[in-house]
């Protein structure tokens, strides 16, 4: 367009010097004016919104995402206009996440140690006596720090890709079996409740293909939040079928459930429904993120459904071996 517009010009400014008898010299340096004025005018115009993502670019680079690029033109420089902005607008997500993940942690932290503190300086005030209930106060606050840290490496490992799962074909049924006891047996000891387990799996040789250690982790994470979240004295059924070329395992609890609108958002680290009850339970809200990454990476899915009249479903599918 710029080179037809200049040419053009030029020949009807040739022309018209021809026709009014103006020297061929001054006619000439007139269009050329002309011509490179227009070029100039139209070229900082096509221009302008590679200088306007400069611009945003450096902004980001100090660590401001807002600054957004004017993409109107349907030509290439509006493309990579409109995937700059697509791509601020995931970085600034990105520094969100990252951001709220420090708050998050450090407050995470913060709570078993501001306790331990407490009691420390209890028992050094006089107090409190160094009896062993006392002993056993502080044993729970570090165990709670230590299984936070845990939780926080597994997670880091299975976002960065360093953590190699071992699959290998296993039999499903003794790995159920086995979260189910240390399930039962950590809602005794934590004094919360007796809760009825109950295993079904058809058939009985049900052998799935994948990691089983962590396999287990996410069965033992899906049980105990089961049965924090039963009544005394209810029934948690974990049900394992054969689907397709795939293994579909559920843990069915009688609980309240999750909040209408929240069955996806519990995937979400630090997540906690109810923030007062869990925190009080000492659950970081890392179990099913940890979960779901377990499950993504065995090429799997898992999802949360609410059961009626009230209740807790977990479905989690894993390749068949
Ligand atoms: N069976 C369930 N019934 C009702 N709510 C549930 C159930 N399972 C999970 N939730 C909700 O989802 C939230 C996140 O669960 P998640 O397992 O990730 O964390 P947590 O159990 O609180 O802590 P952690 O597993 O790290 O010790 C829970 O805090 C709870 O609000
Ligand atoms: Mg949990």
């Amino acid at each position: 367009m710029v080179i037809v517009t200049a040419v053009g010009v030029t020949v009807l400014v040739l022309i018209a010097a021809v026709r009014i008898q103006v020297p061929l010299w001054l006619g000439a340096v007139v269009a050329s004016l002309l011509a490179l004025g227009m070029v100039q005018f139209l070229a900082r115009g096509m221009t302008s919104p590679l200088r306007e993502i400069a611009h945003a670019a450096q902004a980001m680079g100090r660590g401001d995402y807002q600054p957004r690029v004017v993409a109107s033109s349907r030509d290439e420089v509006g493309e990579l206009a409109r995937t700059f902005n697509k791509m601020a607008t995931e970085l600034a997500e990105v520094d969100r996440v990252r951001k709220d993940l420090i708050a998050n942690v450090s407050h995470e932290l913060r709570t078993p140690i501001s306790a331990l503190q407490a009691v420390l300086e209890n028992l050094i005030d006089g107090v409190e006596p160094p009896d062993p209930r006392t002993l056993e106060t502080m044993l729970e606050q570090v165990q709670r720090l230590g299984r936070l840290v845990t939780q926080l490496l597994d997670l880091s490992k299975l976002e960065s890709g360093t953590l190699a799962l071992e699959r290998r074909p296993f039999e499903l049924k003794p790995v159920i079996e086995q979260a189910a006891k240390e399930s039962a047996v950590n809602a005794v000891h934590a004094g919360l409740k007796s809760v009825d387990l109950d295993v079904a799996i058809e058939p009985g040789d049900l052998r799935v293909r994948g990691d089983s250690e962590r396999v287990h982790q996410v069965l033992a994470n899906l049980l105990d939040n089961a049965v924090r979240h039963s009544p005394h004295g209810a029934s948690v059924r974990v049900q394992a079928v054969v689907e397709d070329r795939r293994v579909r395992i559920e843990v069915d609890d009688s609980g309240p459930g999750i909040p209408e609108g929240e069955t996806a958002r519990v995937f979400e680290r630090f997540y906690r429904s109810d923030e007062a009850r869990s925190a009080a339970d000492g659950g970081s809200g890392l179990g099913l993120a940890i979960a779901r990454w377990i499950v993504d990476l065995h090429g799997g899915d898992i999802r949360a459904e609410n059961r009626s009249p009230s209740g807790c479903r977990m479905v989690v599918h894993l390749p068949r071996a």
